[in-house]
């Protein structure tokens, strides 16, 4: 009789529509250094978060695609957006592979946070879905949810843009309603928005919980390999892989910030 193994040295495949997802990245390898991961950066067409609900279907199922056709052993999409809005869709295709979004994660950490007043800040088309809010209300609905788009912020933390005067600016345009009275707890609903976090903290002279769903997120996925039994050997040697649809370059130089190094090669593929 065949024995199943208990481990699964394919690598984990993780995408988004830029950089964001490298969010998702860090944690996980800090959280399983011995997790081989394929990342997907569809940053020919970043940002979704403005795109129509067609589109992100169409682009989440291109994306999903490449990751099968690099033999993953499960796809996160390391996207709020493609999360909230792109889900049924893709589960709707029956993959093979167990696929994971960030939505579910979000809402545990944030309900567990046991805050009365939370805000949920995301993309145009995350805040549309209402995703966090209804999650967040399934678990317990007397708890005050805000959710705000705040469009902007994608393309700041695409350019590098951090800190510093013009990101107060922008999080002043979307947040200056909360500021005399913050709320108890911050959702970072966007993988993007983490780089952002201490600028947030800041913002709010550290009166509010900033929730990052980028840690969150790599909680639920070791828990999943774990409870499947899936995840690599503990002394398994990890290979990275980085692939884009456009800009490979500039991607490689950015990635050092979400990684904390250039990542050895990023390779560009044409999606769809
Ligand atoms: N980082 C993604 C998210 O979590 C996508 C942002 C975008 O492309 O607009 O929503």
């Amino acid at each position: 009789m065949a024995v199943r193994s208990k481990f699964d040295n394919r690598p984990i495949g993780i995408f988004d529509s830029g950089l964001g997802g490298l969010t998702v990245v860090a944690a996980l390898r800090r959280r399983l250094p011995g997790e081989s991961i394929i990342y997907l950066g569809d940053t020919a067409r970043v940002p979704y978060g403005d795109k129509s609900v067609e589109a992100i279907i169409r682009f989440a199922r291109e994306d999903v695609a490449f990751m099968r056709s690099r033999g993953v052993k499960m796809i996160v999409a390391a996207c709020n957006t493609v999360s909230a809005v792109a889900m049924d869709a893709l589960r709707s295709d029956h993959l093979a592979e167990p696929l994971l979004g960030v939505i579910d994660s979000g809402v545990r950490a944030t309900v567990a946070a046991g805050a009365r007043r939370i805000a949920v800040i995301g993309t145009r088309a995350t805040v549309n879905s209402d995703a966090y809010r209804r999650g967040i209300h399934a678990a317990d609905c007397s708890i005050k949810v805000e959710s705000i788009p705040c469009p902007l912020l994608v393309p700041l933390v695409e350019e590098g843009i951090v800190d510093g005067p013009l990101v107060e600016m922008v999080l002043d345009r979307y947040l200056s309603h909360l500021k005399s009275a913050p709320p108890e707890a911050l959702l970072l609903g966007c993988t993007h928005y983490p780089l952002l976090k201490e600028a947030v903290v800041r913002y709010f002279d550290g009166r509010t919980r900033v929730i990052d769903s980028a840690c969150a997120c790599a909680s639920a996925v070791a828990d999943f390999l774990c409870e499947h039994q899936m995840a690599a050997q503990a002394d398994n040697c990890a290979v990275h892989g980085y692939f884009v649809t456009d800009m490979p370059a500039a991607f490689g130089r950015h990635a050092a910030r979400f990684l904390g190094e250039v990542p050895e090669r990023v390779e560009q593929i044409l999606l769809g």
